[in-house]
């Protein structure tokens, strides 16, 4: 059986990649970008840096820095307004996964109208929107290598999962120089984010031999440098390996797919507004544990390539340090528990049983190992309150 990979046709992978800007979209054939960013990154600078490669190359650019955490269906409206006056032929999409995100869709739906819910899974969405080239600036949601976009649909409160070579970047500029500002919270939660991303493409049952090729490459550059990264943020040699495990981690999961931990995650950040990164690091030590059973082999490959098991160490035993490491993971990046973060616990009881449809229908929990009906999904979020 074989597996079709899909990925950027361009990677500028290093220190200064973003600097390449203005040959990378004359190499896409592109000359009238348009920059999809947010306000951090305007006043960062790092939009104006663009700016200036562009300019110097006798491009002109317009910035649209109104993208938002979270993206929302009207949050993207007036992006997609924006491409469809400006006569822009690319979009630089620059920022986290949430103006990375944002931009995704706008270059669909700024190209081929409807709404966002029309392209939602299990649509798979081939059609060629406007190119993106992406610069993610954390380390990170993956989204520069991803076919993946997630819009919120604020009026159902639902994550909307949305799939197809479509949204793949067409180049992604992998610079770790970005992040070496990104703030400790943020750094842990994009960062377990990642990990994350790695993991599931790993036990995923829709890993394939590349995918896996890259989950443990990405795992082996994460796990040994989060703490670092978090800690002491201007550490470069941490940074940078965070930035390319992110980005192979993306790679992985966007050829696999991810799981469970994320199919229960969206629904807590589209009720509760928990960052993405943050309701995964909050899941995945009771996920993991939940999912042991049905692939130990693969989890204990996993607790290997991070560094927390030795080769000679049986599966058993790698597996008590990946559970144990997870949880000594989640207290030094000061992950909170659902209630520490402020959602109450009626609030959240009352909405299991709403958290598990939308968990099963994003489809994410039918690759994970194990698979949950929905009285084991409303009983492992209750796991989830109560650990
Ligand atoms: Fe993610």
């Amino acid at each position: 059986m074989s597996s079709q990979i899909i990925l950027p046709r361009i990677l500028q992978v290093g220190a200064g990649a973003s600097s390449a800007i203005a040959s990378v979209v004359q190499s896409l054939h592109c000359e009238r970008p348009l920059i999809i960013t947010d306000k951090m990154m305007v006043k960062l600078g790092y939009a104006q840096t663009l700016q200036n490669y562009l300019n110097e190359a006798q491009m002109s650019v317009d910035v649209f820095d109104d993208t938002v955490p979270e993206p929302t269906v009207a949050s993207i409206q007036a992006g997609v307004s924006k491409v469809r006056s400006g006569g822009y032929d690319c979009i630089i999409a620059l920022g986290g996964g949430s103006p990375i995100d944002s931009a995704k869709a706008i270059g669909i739906l700024g190209k081929f109208g409807g709404e966002m819910k029309d392209y939602k899974f299990p649509r798979i969405v081939s059609e060629a929107g406007l190119p993106i080239i992406a610069i993610p600036t954390t380390a990170g949601t993956g989204s520069e290598a991803t076919r993946v976009t997630i819009i919120t649909d604020e009026i159902s409160d639902e994550k909307m999962l949305c799939v197809g070579i479509g949204f793949m970047p067409a180049a992604a500029l992998v610079d770790y120089q970005l992040t070496v500002s990104v703030p400790p919270r943020t750094t842990a939660d994009t960062g377990i984010d990642a990990l994350t991303h790695a993991m599931e493409a790993y036990v995923s049952k829709k890993a394939n031999a590349y995918s896996d090729t890259q989950a443990l490459a990405a795992m082996k550059l994460i796990a040994p440098n989060l703490r670092t990264a978090y800690h002491c943020g201007s550490d470069r040699a941490a940074r940078e390996a965070m930035m390319l495990g992110s980005t192979l981690a993306g790679i992985a999961f966007s050829n696999a797919s991810v799981a469970l931990v994320h199919g229960m995650s969206r629904p807590i950040g589209a009720a509760f507004h928990v960052p993405h990164g943050l309701s995964n690091a909050m899941l995945l030590p009771c996920v993991t544990a939940y999912s042991i059973p049905a692939a130990i082999e693969r989890y204990a490959d996993c607790a290997r390539a991070m560094g927390i098991a030795e080769q000679g160490d049986s599966d058993d035993s790698a597996n008590q340090k990946l559970l144990i490491e997870l949880s000594a993971l989640n207290r030094e990046l000061e992950v909170p528990t659902p209630e520490q973060f402020g959602i109450e616990r009626h609030r959240f009881m009352d909405l299991l049983p709403q958290m598990a449809e939308q968990a099963l229908a994003s489809g994410s929990p039918n690759n994970n190992p194990r698979v949950p009906d929905s009285a084991e999904l409303i009983e492992l979020y209750r796991q989830l309150w109560e650990q």
